[in-house]
């Protein structure tokens, strides 16, 4: 089953107030125990170019930093990248970089469809469902022959969908030349 790995529990609350401190402050004092929204934190170099860009209230700076993490096409930029190295682990029989790099592909495609879950439907039954655990398990077979074989079906899943979602014009295949600067195994180090 898939899991949600790369999510990380983010929330934390900093302090807590109990409702009783809050009644006996507001009866005391005649203070609101409302939380205060935080206000954008003063950061060096706002405004100027520096790394400080975020502005407006804390919505408007979650949805800039939305934007600018992208949506499926940044997945499949990470995909596409990662496909090429799973092609060169196959090629050197390096089955575990092979494994991790399907793995981080299942991830990084999971991740877009949490940004454009209009994607979700062909993700999942074109790829996610079948191609990708397929794969997996040619490569946990350590069957080389199985492997190769997979890796062409897998590959065609690539296509089958692109199809489907309209990118006919993206074909997928097997990389010419090595850019990957994972060596084969026993390289010298
Ligand atoms: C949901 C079905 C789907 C699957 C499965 C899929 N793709 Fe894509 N791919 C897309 C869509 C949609 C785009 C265009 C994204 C956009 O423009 O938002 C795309 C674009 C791409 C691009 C161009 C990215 C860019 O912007 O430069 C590459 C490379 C790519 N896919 C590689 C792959 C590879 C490799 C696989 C298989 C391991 C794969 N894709 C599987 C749907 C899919």
């Amino acid at each position: 089953m898939r899991s949600n790995r790369w999510i990380r529990n983010t929330r934390r609350t900093p302090f807590a107030v109990s409702p009783l401190a809050c009644l006996t402050a507001l009866l005391a004092f005649g203070i609101a125990c409302q939380p205060e929204p935080p206000s954008p934190p003063e950061l060096e170099g706002e405004g100027e170019g520096g790394s400080a860009w975020l502005s407006g209230t804390v919505d408007e700076r979650f949805q800039a930093v939305g934007s600018q993490m992208g949506g499926f096409s940044q997945a499949m930029l990470e995909v596409g990248h990662r496909y090429e190295d799973l092609y060169w682990a196959i090629q050197d029989g390096n089955w575990a970089y092979a494994e991790y790099q399907l793995e981080k592909i299942g991830d990084a495609v999971e991740r877009g469809i949490i940004r454009r879950p209009g994607r979700a439907e062909s993700a999942e039954s074109l790829f996610l469902d079948a191609p990708l655990p397929e794969m997996m398990d040619a490569v946990h077979s350590g069957d080389e022959d199985r492997i190769r074989a997979q890796f062409e079906a897998f590959t065609l899943s690539c296509n089958q969908c692109h199809v489907v979602e309209e990118m006919e014009f993206v074909v997928i295949g097997p990389p010419e030349a090595r850019r990957t600067s994972v060596q084969p195994e026993g390289a010298e180090r």
